[in-house]
C-alpha cells in the first residue's frame, strides 16, 4: 500500500524509518506538513517521491492510506476528510478528541468498507504479547485486579513544541493513557465502567526545552488523574496518570490473578522484561519473550492493518479498539467532573491471534 504521510514532526521519523526499512508491505508515496521545511526534510531523508499539500494527497489516486501523525487536534478532521475521499487511515493516538468524533470516524469507515488503524501499536510488541499469552495459558489464574501507573513531570523539558500536551486531547490521560489502557484492554478484555478523580497541580507550565525555553503554557486539562476501570471479566484496574510527579517508585502495570501476579513491561515500549510470580513460586521469574518484536517497531500497527486488509480480516490495532480506549478516557474525565460512575457502551474488536514465530518485518496470522 502506498502511504500519504501528513504530519512530519517529532514522531514521524520512527514511522518513516520502520515503514521504509523494516515492514515490506508499505511504501511512502508522498508527505505533507504545514511546515514545508519539515516535509522537505522527510522527503529528502527517506526518498519520498512527492511532497504535496494534504488536500492534494486526498485527490491523488496513487495514495491508498493516509498516515495521520499530526497533533491530537488534527486527528479527527484530517482522518474524516481522508475517509470521505476513500482513503484508509492510520492515525496516532488518541483516535479523536471526543468519543462522538471517534464514533463518527468508525461509522464512515464502515459505510465505505475502509480500514482505520490507530496507535498505540506497542501492545503488538513482544512484552505485552508475552503477557497476553501467559494470561491465556492460565499462568495467573483468573485476573482479579490490575494497577497501571504513569507518573512524570510532563514533556515541556524535551519536546520542542510541547503546548499540545496541556490542551484538550493532551494531558497525561489522553497522551499516555492510550498505552496503558490499550494494554489493559488487550490483557483483560472489554471494560464496562469507570470512576475517577482529577486534579491540576499547576495552572501554568514553563517550557525548558529549546527553542521555546522560558515560554509559559496555560494548562487546560487535569494533569493528575486517579481512576478505576471495571472490566467485563470482573477485574478492577487502578490507574494513575500524572504530569505532576517528579519521582515515584510504582510499577508500570501489574495484573493480579487467583494463582499469580504478572509484572507487565512499559507499555510505551515493545520489549520486556515480563515477570511472573505464582502461589507456588512467589519470587518473580523472568519469562522468555514469545516474539522477535522487542525493539522500537512503531509502524507495526499500520503494517498489520495493511496485512489485515489483504487477508480481509479485522486489524488488531483497530479503530474499534482505539474507540473503546477513547470512550474509557473520556468517561474517566466525565466521572471526575460529575463525581459518579460512568457505564461504557463501546466494544473493542476481537484480537486476531498472530503467529509470532516470524522474522522481523513479517506479519502472520495463526
Ligand atoms: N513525540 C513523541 O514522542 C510521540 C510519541 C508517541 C506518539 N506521539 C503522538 O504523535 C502525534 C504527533 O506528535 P509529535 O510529537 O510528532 O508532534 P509534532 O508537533 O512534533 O508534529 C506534528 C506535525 O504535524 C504538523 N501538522 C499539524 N496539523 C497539520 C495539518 N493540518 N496539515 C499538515 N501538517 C500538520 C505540524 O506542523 C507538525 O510538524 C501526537 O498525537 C502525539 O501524541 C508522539
Amino acid at each position: 500500500m502506498k502511504i500519504g504521510l501528513v504530519g512530519c514532526g517529532n514522531i514521524s521519523s520512527i514511522y518513516l524509518e520502520n515503514l521504509t526499512n523494516v515492514f515490506p508491505n508499505t511504501s511512502f508515496y508522498a508527505c505533507a506538513d504545514l511546515d514545508a521545511e519539515k516535509a522537505k526534510n522527510a522527503a529528502e531523508k527517506y526518498n519520498i517521491p512527492h511532497i504535496m499539500t494534504f488536500e492534494e494527497m486526498l485527490e491523488c489516486p496513487d495514495i491508498d492510506v493516509i498516515l495521520n501523525l499530526t497533533t491530537p487536534q488534527g486527528h479527527y478532521p484530517l482522518s474524516k476528510q481522508a475517509l470521505l475521499k476513500g482513503k484508509h487511515v492510520y492515525v496516532e493516538k488518541p483516535l479523536a478528541l471526543t468519543y462522538a468524533q471517534g464514533k463518527e470516524l468508525i461509522e464512515i469507515a464502515q459505510s465505505k468498507g475502509l480500514y482505520v488503524g490507530c496507535a498505540p501499536d506497542t501492545f503488538l510488541g513482544a512484552g505485552i504479547q508475552t503477557c497476553s499469552q501467559l494470561i491465556k495459558d492460565g499462568k495467573i489464574g483468573k485476573p482479579i485486579a490490575a494497577t497501571a501507573f504513569m507518573m512524570c513531570h510532563g514533556h515541556e523539558s524535551w519536546h520542542p513544541d510541547p503546548e499540545f500536551y496541556y490542551d484538550f486531547g493532551g494531558g497525561p490521560l489522553f497522551d499516555m493513557g492510550p498505552y496503558y489502557i490499550t494494554a489493559l484492554v488487550r490483557l483483560l478484555g472489554r471494560a464496562k465502567s469507570v470512576m475517577a478523580y482529577g486534579a491540576k497541580g499547576f495552572e501554568k507550565r514553563t517550557i525548558t526545552s529549546m527553542p521555546k525555553n522560558g515560554q509559559e503554557i496555560e494548562v487546560k486539562v487535569d494533569t493528575h488523574i486517579a481512576g478505576l476501570i471495571r472490566f467485563e471479566n470482573g477485574a478492577i484496574a487502578t490507574l494513575i496518570m500524572s504530569f505532576d510527579v517528579w519521582k515515584h517508585s510504582m510499577p508500570n502495570i501489574e495484573i493480579y490473578g487467583t494463582t499469580g501476579s504478572l509484572k507487565v513491561p512499559d507499555p510505551n515500549g515493545f520489549g520486556g522484561p515480563v515477570l511472573l510470580a505464582t502461589s507456588e513460586n512467589t519470587e518473580y521469574s523472568e519469562m522468555p519473550l514469545i516474539s522477535p518484536y522487542s525493539e522500537n517497531e512503531r509502524g507495526i500497527g499500520l503494517s498489520e492493518t495493511v496485512h489485515a486488509f489483504e487477508e480481509k480480516r479485522v486489524n488488531n490495532a483497530s479503530g474499534a479498539l482505539a474507540l473503546h480506549v477513547l470512550e474509557i478516557m473520556e468517561s474517566i474525565v466525565k466521572s471526575a467532573e460529575q463525581g459518579k460512575e460512568i457505564t461504557l457502551e463501546s466494544t473493542p474488536s476481537q484480537e486476531v491471534p498472530l503467529d509470532w514465530n516470524v522474522k522481523i518485518g513479517d506479519i502472520k496470522t495463526k
